[in-house]
């Protein structure tokens, strides 16, 4: 496949720096890739995918975006913003799980998703499982729906995460190495690189990234999504699709990680926001309670397990999700009174 049509809407190159108490806690050399820099509405790795998908729409011809996610979904708010920046229509298709009430006020994501004005439908558990928890479906009607009416819809799957989406972080891994390479004089590359394995976009496009560019970086995800099988499961089906069209997607220099996942997909621990206020208060950095937070107490708990593991320096990609911090308030006033 030839590199697809690309917008250019992220802020780039994102600054690359070191995490001085992460590094002398862990005695490796620990630095920080600050995709969460990319933009500020249109935020974090998402956008990176984004650039090619909506490329690739608008070279179609199309007029409204649809894609899908949970309520506070990144992806789903990077879609909304993006395609309102650029005069497109956006449907998102939000999947709560039991318990959440939609007519309660929005906050983090979904309060942006409705500022942006995207048309939301909501699609009970119920109706997700009943369709094999398959989003395909759900999607295509929205697609058919919108065509009734004059629409040229463009779908973008779950995260952004196909062959397409991939070529943002294929695309990230050369950006990355000209920072590196100015950052940390006399390193031609990190030893390993840490991510949140969440849709797979990310982790398989660093790992082909890596690959085409014929470094021996080893890439680690950590599981965030739920059962590690649904990860699995995300990564051979995008491997795939990324095999189809000519990517070089053997990804013997990636490894998945379980173990950090806690209770389930987006749901934090009170220890685990202790975690995330303890590293806010030490780096000046926020990670956020469903990715990049799981994410980092993942490469710090493999670290200290393996101290002689990963090599001297060490990159975690910190991929955004600011604003999933706002889902949690109650949680963190409850366990902290803040
Ligand atoms: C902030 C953030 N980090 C990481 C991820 C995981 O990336 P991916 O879906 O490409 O695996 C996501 C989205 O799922 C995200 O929103």
């Amino acid at each position: 496949m030839k590199t697809p049509h690309r917008l250019k809407l992220a802020r780039l190159p994102t600054p690359i720096h070191a995490l001085k108490n992460t590094s002398a806690e862990l005695r490796k050399d620990v630095y920080v890739w600050r995709d969460d820099l990319t933009g500020f509405i249109d935020s974090g790795n998402k956008i990176r995918k984004l650039e090619f998908l909506v490329g690739e729409a608008l070279a179609q011809g199309c007029d409204h975006l649809i894609t899908c996610g949970g309520p506070q979904s990144n992806h789903a708010r990077a879609t909304a913003a993006i395609a309102r920046s650029l005069g497109l229509g956006v449907s998102l298709l939000l999947f709560p799980k039991v318990g959440f009430n939609p007519d309660t006020p929005p906050n983090g994501n979904l309060l942006i998703d409705r500022i942006f004005g995207a048309e939301i439908t909501w699609v009970p558990l119920k109706e997700f499982q009943a369709a094999g928890s398959s989003y395909d479906p759900f999607l295509q009607r929205e697609m058919e729906n919108l065509k009734r009416k004059g629409k040229k819809p463009y779908i973008i799957p779950l995260g952004g995460s196909s062959a397409i989406g991939c070529f943002g972080y294929i695309a990230g891994v050369e950006e990355m190495l000209r920072t590196w390479r100015a950052a940390v004089p006399g390193s031609q590359a990190p030893d390993s690189i840490f991510c949140a394995m969440g849709s797979g976009g990310t982790y398989v496009g660093l790992s082909i990234g890596l690959k085409k560019q014929n470094l021996s970086t080893q890439l680690y995800g950590i599981n965030v999504i739920g059962p590690v099988e649904t990860a699995n499961n995300y990564i051979t089906k995008l491997r795939g699709a990324a095999r189809d069209v000519g990517l070089p997607a053997d990804l013997s220099n990636a490894h998945l990680i379980d173990g950090y996942v806690g209770a389930g997909y987006a749901i934090a621990s009170d220890d685990d926001l202790r975690f995330y206020r303890d590293t806010a208060t030490s780096e000046g950095i926020i990670f956020d309670p469903c990715y990049t937070g799981k994410a980092f107490k993942g490469m710090m708990g493999e670290v200290k397990k393996d101290p002689t593991a990963f090599g001297k320096n060490i990159l975690f990609l910190h991929s955004g999700g600011m604003f999933g911090n706002f889902a949690y308030a109650d949680q963190y006033k409850k366990a902290f009174g803040i």
